[in-house]
């Protein structure tokens, strides 16, 4: 998470920050003075334990609104109500989130305020762990942040550093500053910013028949694609989906154009791309096809089959041959030398960045809502961390606006 001093306009937005029971909710009280600095308004529920941390009356005078924590008022049984917070809120905050509350966020546990308005609250909810390096890196922290992310929470993760236990390693909470940064990006953004420009994405898996029953395919979902297609479709851009075969529904304001075949996949691509300002070649298209298709079901004997295939056109390199000053990126899928393979791919077929998914990473590759990438071009390598699929398109249409001209 990169720091920054500049501070975002929020004025204007309503935010809800959670604290949790964590030696980090001190750091809260940074993070809402930053906040009201920005210009936003805040208001805090905490759960119990996190008044052991920092005080209701400290958080009460920096947001300048009193704190939530129980259900209702002991004194006079005015109700705390959970829904309107969560209605209130353009979003939800939970910096520091502790182990026990991602959990219980999981499980759908709801035995405290800040709980019960994660469950109820529609706006996006962010969460910025804090613990010790061991809890964070144990395989049920990670599947339940994990979980998290692919059900469309955010995520701003633990920085590496000296932590309370006097242990060095990740599960510092993020400073309160990057927190903000994150924030603002996510609530500040102008998503108008590709207006007039044209774009082309390819996504899914081709079907190369063998006979009138029977294809060659592979995995893909088109989760991804369809992601960036939506993205670039939110930012105000014209946008061609060139779509194999999936079981997405098409996203607003994005033109679908359904092939089957890496051929048609082909015509399709090169004829949206020539009044287009860029292309994004997601599919996962198959690098083989039957020399020929049988019109009739091919009837089974006792002995072995052949197929012979044949080597289909690379889409990708047409469209870098017909490049241009357009932006143009790719994709990479390796179970092995990744990073190699994605160098080469990258001078091959002219692209401006590769997006690398590894298969060996948890939480990447088809099928799930989660990717964890890598972007690979011509100056090096920037290592993103677990993010849903529609954040990963975010930060691949961020890159990409860098580079239209
Ligand atoms: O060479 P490889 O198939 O691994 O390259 C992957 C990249 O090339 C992806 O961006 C994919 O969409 C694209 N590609 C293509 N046409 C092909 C094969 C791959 O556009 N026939």
């Amino acid at each position: 998470m990169e720091r920054t001093t500049h501070t975002p306009d929020l004025k204007g937005r309503r935010i809800l920050l959670g604290i949790t029971g964590s030696i980090a909710a001190y750091k809260a009280a940074m993070l809402c003075r930053l906040l009201v600095t920005a210009g936003a308004e805040v208001r805090v529920v905490m759960t119990p334990l996190a008044k052991q941390f920092i005080t209701p009356l400290t958080m009460a005078t920096l947001s300048k609104n009193p704190i939530l924590v129980e259900f209702f008022d002991p004194e006079n049984g005015a109700w705390n109500s959970h829904v309107s917070l969560g209605e209130w809120a353009d979003c939800f905050l939970i910096a520091p989130a502790t182990a026990n509350t991602l959990a219980k966020m999981v499980g759908g546990v709801a035995d405290n305020l800040l709980l019960t308005t994660y469950l109820s609250a529609r706006c996006p909810v962010v969460v910025a762990p804090a613990m010790d390096l061991d809890m964070y890196a144990h395989v049920a922290t990670q599947q339940n942040l994990q979980t998290l992310v692919s059900r469309g929470v955010r995520l701003v993760e633990p920085a590496e550093g000296e932590l309370a236990s006097g242990l060095h390693g990740k599960g510092r909470m993020a400073e309160p500053e990057a927190i903000v940064a994150y924030v603002g990006k996510m609530l500040g953004k102008d998503d108008k910013t590709l207006k007039g420009k044209r774009f082309v994405v390819t996504a899914g898996a081709t079907i190369e028949p063998i006979d009138p029953v029977r294809f060659i395919s592979n995995h893909s979902s088109g989760k991804m694609g369809y992601a960036i297609a939506e993205e670039l479709a939110q930012r105000g851009a014209a946008v061609t989906l060139v779509s194999g075969r999936t079981a997405l529904a098409t996203p607003a304001g994005v033109e679908r154009v359904d092939v089957l075949s890496a051929a048609e996949m082909y015509d399709a691509a090169v004829a949206a791309f020539e009044g287009a300002d860029g292309a994004v070649m997601c599919a996962a298209v198959a690098d083989y096809t039957p020399m020929e298709v049988s019109d009739r079901k091919l009837k089974k004997g006792d002995g072995e089959l052949t197929i012979q295939l044949r080597r289909t056109q690379d889409i990708a390199a047409e469209l870098g041959s017909r490049k241009g000053d357009r932006v143009l990126v790719g994709f990479a899928l390796e179970t092995h030398d990744e990073e190699v393979h994605a160098e080469e791919k990258l001078a091959k077929k002219s692209f401006d960045f590769i997006v690398l998914n590894s298969l060996r990473d948890a939480g990447a590759g088809f099928r799930g809502d989660t990717n964890k990438v890598t972007f690979i071009d011509a100056l090096g390598h920037e290592e993103l961390p677990l993010l849903s699929k529609r954040e990963v398109a975010g930060r691949i249409v961020d890159k990409m606006e860098k580079l239209i001209r």
